[in-house]
């Protein structure tokens, strides 16, 4: 070797040592290595949300009423957003919120058309002098209360127990369609004009829709008279023991149970 070069080699030690002592040794470690998995995710969340310009997570918060029931995934969470959905309210003020009530699994739901005044007390549907004739109904086809669901076309009570106008049921009716997908029953029993004509969209008078099944929303909905009506009309009893007798045979026929 050179002079020169070993004089190089030399000054190259003399500045190693140098650098040593300063800032100690310089052996790279597997513990110094830079981990470049973790560095990939924990900078990526970053730069995505900075190249879309706004954070991922508040494009994710529902903010239409479609996106908000959509994204009530219980029955629980779905009461709450009723609890304060001004629009589901009548004319009539500080009424109480009537969800529904009944076996969250029932095969069998009930849907009458809107709360009384005993209901709107208790805050549960059919509860007064009708609510005890379907009680009777019910247990006439080997049901419990217990065993079915049972909610309104509205969740609040109108002034005077007149019937839900058309603004007051369409309102209503898009929480009342996450209600039945949510329960996601087999057999719908509709009581009463109102709700039937509601639900199947369809003017017609109770005697012509009753006694047939109609697909809705992969369940087989039905109607029949009001337990109220039958409270005026007894003539209407045999129909309706009728129209209830079908749903009991259709409901064992699919093979439903309380579950
Ligand atoms: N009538 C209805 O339609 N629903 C009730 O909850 C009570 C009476």
């Amino acid at each position: 070797m050179s002079d020169k070069k070993e004089q190089l080699y030399e000054d190259i030690l003399r500045f190693l040592e140098y650098e040593k002592e300063v800032y100690g040794a310089f052996t790279i470690t597997e513990a110094d290595e830079i981990n470049h998995e973790e560095v990939k995710t924990e900078s990526k969340p970053i730069v995505e949300e900075e190249a879309e310009g706004y954070s991922t997570k508040v494009s994710e918060e529902p903010t239409s009423l479609e996106e908000k029931l959509e994204a009530c995934s219980s029955l629980k969470e779905l009461r709450d957003l009723c609890k304060s959905a001004k629009e589901l309210k009548t004319d009539l003020e500080n009424t109480n919120l009537v969800f529904g009530v009944g076996n969250p699994n029932a095969d069998l739901m009930i849907i009458g058309e809107a709360p009384g005044q005993e209901e709107d007390r208790q805050g549960e549907p059919f509860v007064g002098k009708a609510g005890q004739l379907l009680n009777k109904i019910l247990k006439a086809i080997d049901f419990d209360r217990e065993d079915v669901y049972i909610a309104n076309i509205l969740k609040h009570r109108p002034p005077g127990n007149r019937n839900p106008n058309p603004d007051e049921r369409l309102r209503s009716l898009p929480y009342l369609m996450r209600q039945i997908d949510l329960i996601d029953p087999k057999i719908i029993l509709c009581v009463g004009k109102v709700s039937g004509t509601t639900l199947l969209k369809k003017e017609d008078s109770l005697r012509n829709l009753r006694g047939q099944f109609y697909p809705f929303r992969g369940a087989e909905l039905t109607v029949t008279y009001h337990p109220a009506a039958l409270l005026r009309n007894p003539q209407w009893k045999r129909p309706t023991w009728e129209d209830v007798q079908k749903v009991r045979k259709r409901y064992d026929e699919l093979g439903c149970k309380p579950s």
